[in-house]
């Protein structure tokens, strides 16, 4: 299938209406607190190793976190540990995660591994909605940085169809394995822009 990246825009901007922003202020502090049952597998304040399946959550964007734990406590994004740990959460703790990992600075990158030389040429046509920098903005994650392996399993999800996410399935169909395994290298190296 092809989706210009016009629709492609449209259909994300559609998406992330239906999740509509925090109706009060988030508590930063509460979720720190919440936050110590998330550091067993995503890291002391958010930041995850490069070793495993983990994605870091600090730095992350408010906006998107929210998103993900909603739709892991829908069911709409399926994941069987992710959704027993979103499963417990209510709205009000849902925002003040977000807005906590969201205030974490995370400067990490993967310094295992040499950034592809390929990799700027063909992250151009993911920049427009990631950013330059894979710096990502509101509903559209920060990639930059992140652990290799959880965004080829992303990727592959997309591809396959196991999550949906807006544009993501569109875009992903169109990735070769090779693709998919460089973009991911390629992004873990990035600076992270705070
Ligand atoms: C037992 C391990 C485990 C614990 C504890 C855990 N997570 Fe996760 N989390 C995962 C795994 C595995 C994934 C990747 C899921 C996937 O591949 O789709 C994930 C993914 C996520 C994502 C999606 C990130 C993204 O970039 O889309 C968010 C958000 C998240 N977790 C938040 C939390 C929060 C908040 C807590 C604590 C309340 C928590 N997790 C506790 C294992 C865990
Ligand atoms: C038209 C806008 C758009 C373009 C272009 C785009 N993305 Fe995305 N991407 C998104 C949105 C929106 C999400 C979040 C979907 C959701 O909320 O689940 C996303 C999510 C992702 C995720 C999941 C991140 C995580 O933390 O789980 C990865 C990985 C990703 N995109 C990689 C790419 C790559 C690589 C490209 C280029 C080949 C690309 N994207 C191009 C809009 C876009």
């Amino acid at each position: 299938m092809k989706i210009s990246i016009k629709t492609a825009a449209c259909l994300a901007l559609g998406l992330f209406s239906l999740v509509s922003a925090p109706s009060s202020a988030a508590d930063i502090k509460a979720g720190e607190q919440k936050a110590q049952q998330c550091a067993g597998c995503h890291g002391a304040k958010g930041i995850s190793s490069y070793d495993g399946q983990y994605p870091s959550l600090a730095g992350q964007h408010a906006l998107y976190l929210t998103n993900q734990l909603t739709y892991f406590k829908s069911g709409a994004r399926v994941n069987p540990i992710m959704q027993g740990m979103a499963a417990g959460l209510s709205e009000a703790d849902i925002n003040n995660l977000a807005a906590y990992f969201a205030s974490v600075p995370n400067k990490n990158v993967n310094t295992r591994v040499k950034t592809p030389a390929e990799g700027s040429a063909k992250f151009a046509m993911c920049a427009g909605c990631h950013g330059s920098t894979g710096e990502g903005n509101s509903g559209f994650p920060r990639l930059a940085g992140q652990n290799p392996d959880y965004l080829v399993n992303q990727l592959h999800a997309f591809k396959k169809g196991t999550r949906k996410g807006g544009p993501m399935s569109a875009i992903a169909a169109n990735l070769s394995e090779e693709d998919i395994k460089m973009l991911s290298v390629y992004l873990s190296t990035l600076k992270p822009g705070k």
